[in-house]
């Protein structure tokens, strides 16, 4: 890769840094962590999504210049939040058949939202009543779980299937299946596709929009991961490809992603359609805990900009190569073991199923077996794969190295 200018290298030690994905391990908050590293083995972090990466000097610089000025009080988002969400978003890659993205996105169509996760469940109980089935594809994000069934729906899943050529697809045919059998309305959508890491083509979103349309059916989607997609993968807003598409699509963003901000909270949405904005809102708002805080709302506006954007590239191509490290690896080491080329996020999804059936281990031996050498691996059971499991890459690629050095030398021996 060519020269960074910014520092994708160095090993930052999170520890007592406020970061879960290094100080939770062993800890039964979610039922997710795995369990500490045996003595003689640090930690290598590849769970939680966030990245072993600083964040872009930008969002630090715009931090500390307002906390320069030492009074917090109440305020209003600034023009400037606004404008920059706007920028952003409409300079997003060009999808290559001469349209903007959001091109005619209006301040009032942008909303904040206290995470993305926040958002999902507004617009659940917005679009559905309570006992309702929801349409999500498998395996996805475990934090659908609380979105859905913690709000008493149901949720109906749809397999991703690895067509010839080792990409992840939908499968149209299935999905209206289980919208017809199941009285489905509502779909929970994510773009780019955690843990897959599959960024959707724009045909695939206008094949899926057509038939969603036919069984008038609304789309939650979640596009927190739309900035980060690699070389010839750009990102198509699901709510561009029809004009159904723009009125019944309620979508979500977030610097969180991005920048490697998760911890100071601030998410968006993005709804046209001015009925559901008003539902949205007014359901966020009655909690009274969906407000901005100000150094969220200068941290966005430090990351929405040039040197915002430069950084994204960097990290981008970054990734895109730990991706293909990873896959290199695994393709030539691991037998048994199926994964797909990363197309966008930092997660791989690995599917061991002939693997256990192989060698007669557990996938639960297996990632243990990971986490006494470090290797800070997740289960994919929380993600609908049973025996799968999900990969952070986003740390220095030395880090990932060492991680497939350990899994070559301890685990798949
Ligand atoms: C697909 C997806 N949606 C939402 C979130 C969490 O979003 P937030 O922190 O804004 O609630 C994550 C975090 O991993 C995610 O992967």
């Amino acid at each position: 890769m060519n020269k960074c200018k910014y520092d994708f290298t160095s090993i930052m030690d999170r520890r007592g840094r406020d970061a879960y994905a290094v100080d939770g391990l062993g800890q039964n908050r979610w039922q997710i962590e795995p369990c500490p590293p045996k003595n003689g083995f640090d930690f290598i972090p590849m769970w939680v999504a966030d990245m072993n990466f600083p964040t872009c000097p930008a969002v630090t610089d715009a931090i500390i210049e307002r906390a320069k000025h030492p009074a917090f009080g109440y305020f209003e988002i600034s023009d400037a939040y606004y404008d920059s969400i706007i920028r952003w978003r409409q300079g997003a890659p060009w999808d290559g058949e001469g349209s903007r993205p959001h091109a005619q996105l209006e301040r009032k169509q942008i909303g904040y939202e206290n995470g993305v996760h926040g958002f999902v469940t507004s617009a659940v109980r917005v679009m559905t009543q309570p006992g309702e089935k929801i349409l999500l594809h498998s395996p996805n994000y475990v934090g659908f779980r609380s979105d859905t069934w913690a709000q008493g729906r149901e949720c109906v899943f749809s397999p991703l299937k690895m067509d010839e050529e080792g990409i992840w697809r939908m499968d149209l045919a299935d999905m209206a299946r289980q919208i017809e059998e199941n009285d489905i309305h509502v779909m929970i959508f994510c773009s780019p596709q955690n843990p897959s890491g599959r960024v959707w083509e724009r045909w695939e979103l206008e094949e899926m929009m057509k038939m969603l349309e036919a069984h008038h059916v609304d789309v939650i989607c979640d596009e927190i991961w739309a900035d980060l997609t690699f070389e010839g993968h750009p990102h198509t807003p699901l709510q561009d490809v029809s004009p159904y598409a723009r009125e019944h699509v309620l979508a979500a963003y977030a610097p969180s992603k991005t920048f490697n901000i998760a911890g100071l909270i601030g998410s968006y949405h993005i709804i046209y359609n001015e009925e559901l904005r008003r539902k949205v809102t007014q359901q966020g708002s009655l909690t009274n805990y969906n407000e901005i805080n100000v150094l969220s709302m200068h941290a966005l506006i430090g990351g929405y900009s040039a040197e915002g954007r430069e950084w994204l590239q960097e990290l981008n191509r970054t990734l895109e190569e730990n991706g293909s490290f990873a896959l290199d690896f695994i393709r030539r080491e691991f037998p048994g073991i199926t994964v797909a080329r990363p197309q966008g996020t930092y997660m791989m999804w690995l599917d061991l199923s002939d693997y256990l059936a192989g060698s007669g281990r557990t996938l639960e031996e297996v990632l243990h077996a990971g986490w006494d050498v470090g290797v800070g691996w997740q289960s994919g059971v929380h993600f609908e794969g049973p025996s799968h499991i999900r990969l952070n890459l986003a740390s220095p690629l030395s880090r990932i190295q060492e991680a497939f050095r350990r899994m070559k030398e301890y685990v798949f021996t």
